[in-house]
């Protein structure tokens, strides 16, 4: 699945070239740094590629979310619609603005059911923010439908899902923002990163200035002169990062490519008996198949698969048992460990209620969830392993009937 797969001498010449001209810094040194600036033009190349007016670097995935939502003015007495499968950053970056993350349910898309968010909004609802799991769209057409009858706005954490399209268009650039995550678990990596698009300039403006204690950056005055928008704090991408996003960013479609054909060469290779699923994906060809899922019937025969499929040498995980993913297994979350005295929002006067987080609040997730066996997909995969994928998969479900 991740991009380091595909880290060859390009990215070490990026890499290099950036030490040896030692201009680490993407803002500054104006004077020495020879008009270079690899941060601005990874993230102008993010921009044009996706199709978005604005693209802003930033430190993580986690922090592209935190940084959007500061700058979409996210705070306490606000709650923010999500979902419960998704990673911990996505609620962590609500609680950190001091919002409340309502988690709704999700459907066999493994997204969030735009059906189950309706039944969550109240008037402190300040946005919904589907998650493109797995590298494939939720159905942002029903979530911009209920955002405009409600009045509300549309985040995307599209942080798993870089170069994953829904009808034609780059996930992350459907809502007001969309982010991505560049850590090494992504298809795109820099180590760690992240990155926010948005069509809208004011945002991005607001996102830009928070990201780097307000700084209003202006390339013709030395830094120290420059204006202070607001408070703000450091999230900002070095150069070494923006070299290597610019390398990886050219073999995204290639890894993309591949990581798709890997999954049709198995999928064309078994025989998928009636009363398992794949995935109900609004939008099948836009997604980048870093997965493989299957929808078995019931819990059990999930359980029968994963051992069938793991004696035959291809082990695969069943979702409701993913600690990284299910809020379920969020200890942290429902205990709200903090180290602070006051807990915003869990003792905030403008949250007066918190859900409590508990397992027996996604019913319809968990149903799906358990019986969703996974097998993760990687860019480099021979002949052999997905022939022996295949024979597993078929174990499994001649275990599973
Ligand atoms: C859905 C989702 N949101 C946010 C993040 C956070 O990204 P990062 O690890 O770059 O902070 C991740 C990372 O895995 C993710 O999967």
């Amino acid at each position: 699945m991740p991009g380091f797969e595909l880290f060859d001498q390009k990215e070490i010449d990026a890499v290099t070239d950036v030490l040896k001209r030692k201009i680490v810094h993407r803002y500054s040194f104006q004077d020495i740094r020879g008009g270079i600036y690899r941060v601005a033009e990874f993230e102008q190349a993010v921009a044009e590629k996706m199709g978005a007016k604005h693209c802003l670097a930033v430190s993580s995935g986690s922090a592209s979310l935190y940084v959007a939502m500061r700058a979409s003015g996210v705070g306490p007495g606000d709650e923010i619609i999500t979902s419960p499968f998704t990673f911990i950053a996505s609620v962590e970056a609500i609680l950190e603005c001091g919002a409340v993350p309502v988690l709704a349910e999700i459907d066999e898309s493994l997204n969030l059911d735009p059906a189950s968010v309706e039944a969550w909004i109240t008037d402190r609802t300040k946005a919904i923010m589907p998650v493109h799991m797995f590298g494939a769209a939720a159905d942002m057409d029903a979530f911009r439908e209920i955002c405009d009858e409600y009045g509300l706005h549309l985040f995307e954490d599209s942080c798993q899902a870089m170069g994953a399209t829904y009808k034609g268009r780059s996930v992350g650039t459907i809502g007001e923002w969309g982010t991505y995550s560049l850590d090494p678990y992504k298809l795109l990596t820099v180590g760690e990163g992240g990155l926010i698009l948005t069509d809208d300039e004011e945002l991005y403006d607001r996102a830009r200035f928070y990201h780097d204690h307000g700084h209003m950056h202006d390339a013709g005055i030395p830094r120290g002169a420059e204006g202070k928008a607001c408070l703000g704090f450091n999230f900002r991408m070095s150069e070494i990062q923006g070299a290597l996003g610019l390398v990886q960013l050219e073999k995204l479609d290639g890894a993309i490519e591949k990581l798709k054909s890997n999954k049709k060469k198995i999928l064309d290779g078994i025989k998928i008996p009636e009363d398992v699923q794949l995935r109900d994906l609004p939008d099948r060809g836009g997604e980048i198949a870093t997965q493989l899922v299957f929808l078995m019937s019931d819990a059990e025969s999930a359980r029968a698969f994963q051992k069938a499929s793991g004696d035959a040498g291809a082990p695969c995980g069943i979702l409701s048992a993913n600690t990284w993913h299910y809020a379920r297994h969020w200890q942290t979350l429902r205990e709200g460990a903090y180290y602070s005295r006051l807990r915003c929002p869990y003792d905030c006067p403008y949250a007066d209620e918190i859900p409590t987080y508990r397992p027996v609040e996604w019913p319809q997730t968990h149903d799906i969830l358990d019986r969703a066996v996974v097998y993760v997909m990687d860019i480099f995969m021979d002949d052999l392993r997905i022939e022996r994928m295949r024979k597993a998969i078929q174990a499994g479900f001649n275990a599973a009937v």
